[in-house]
């Protein structure tokens, strides 16, 4: 419990142990003048699109191009997602006691509060606090959820269905523009656990010693990230750090492994970190669309065809996910143990 950030404790210097090697605190050089695509989806879900084919484009092009759009107009309300953001706020700021009862190091635990290391317990740590909880379906998960703050269970079941609803209609537009078989991914593909991570990033005194986040893809099916109006996740493209600004009542989205894996390279998923800042706290909510334990997955088979050879191996979902917790541990290079000839 001690390990948390968010504790109370105020942090005049960054401790010893969140102080990242030099040529791992802020490398890279960033890109001051790309900015992330924005893709009005016209309502989202709810709404009948007439120009489909449009947006299609649009969304196959900022995913090729990038990995990582911003979606506008999604069909989630304003309300909502303001609602989501207070009620994780409100979750970091309670006190140390309420937060205690959600705290474990238990990595076995789906359902955890814990704080910034990533893998193992010897390597840095990073400046951020996590909530990290299994939401789907709602009516299986929700009595795990923390009871506190009161309106969290509400507000998290209305959120969670809405968010799924938005990556499903960008999943069906994606199935649609690269021609695969209708629903592709409506069956086991994305039936598995809907994650999230209700991220914290507490004001850091020392910005450039550490990181909220290390550069990462995501290992899951497609993520949807809601964050609030404090700047901080960078992208990787084309060799430079390009800002996710915020934008009010956007989404960002990205692809995790898995679609790069079915669309066979075509969909990547894109490196992406946290900064973190000394003026404000940063808090997120990254949501993760998984396919089911048991799923097979493999390059879909209109993806693969004499000029473009499968580039990935096949496997079921469960096996993906183990070996990726061991190799991510080894610092190992999860997607190149996956590639043909890798
Ligand atoms: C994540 C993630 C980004 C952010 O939780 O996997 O990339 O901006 N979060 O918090
Ligand atoms: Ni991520």
């Amino acid at each position: 419990m001690d390990n948390l950030l968010s504790n109370g404790e105020f942090h005049q210097t960054v401790p010893k142990q969140f102080v990242l090697p030099p040529e791992k605190r802020v490398p890279g050089e960033i890109s001051s003048t790309v900015s992330l695509p924005v893709i009005d989806l016209r309502g989202g879900p709810h709404c009948h699109v007439d120009d489909r084919d449009q947006l299609i484009g649009e969304v196959l092009r900022a995913g090729k191009e990038f990995g990582f759009f911003q979606v506008i107009n999604h069909g989630v309300s304003e309300q909502l997602m303001a609602e989501m953001m207070r009620v994780t706020e409100e979750f970091f700021n309670m006190s140390k006691e309420d937060k205690a009862a959600y705290y474990t190091e238990d990595t076995s635990k789906t359902n955890r509060l814990f704080s910034s290391t990533i893998y193992g317990k010897d390597g840095p740590r990073y400046w951020r606090d996590c909530l990290r909880l299994a939401c789907y379906p709602v009516p299986e998960t929700i009595n795990e959820w923390p009871d506190k703050p009161a309106k969290l269970r509400e507000v998290l079941a209305n959120f969670i269905v809405e968010a799924r609803e938005v990556s499903m209609t960008l999943l069906s537009l994606i199935c649609e523009g690269l021609g695969l078989k209708k629903g592709y991914f409506e069956g086991d593909l994305s039936s598995g656990q809907v994650l999230i991570n209700a991220n914290y990033y507490p004001p850091c005194p020392e910005p450039d010693l550490t990181l909220g986040l290390p550069p990462h893809s995501d290992r899951n099916l497609i993520t949807l990230l809601l964050q609030g109006a404090v700047s901080g996740l960078q992208i990787m493209h084309q060799g430079k750090w390009v800002r996710a600004e915020p934008i009010p009542n956007a989404f960002v989205i990205n692809f995790g492994h898995q679609l790069e894996i079915i669309t066979n390279g075509v969909l990547k998923s894109v490196e992406h970190r946290a900064m973190t800042n000394s003026g404000a706290a940063r808090t997120s909510v990254a949501v993760f669309i998984m396919p089911d334990m048991e799923s097979f997955i493999s390059p879909a088979k209109e993806m693969v065809n004499e000029e473009n050879p499968p580039l990935y191996k096949s496997f079921i979902f469960k096996d993906f996910l183990r070996i990726y917790t061991d190799l991510s541990a080894k610092k190992v290079d999860v997607m190149e143990a996956f590639k043909i000839n890798g």
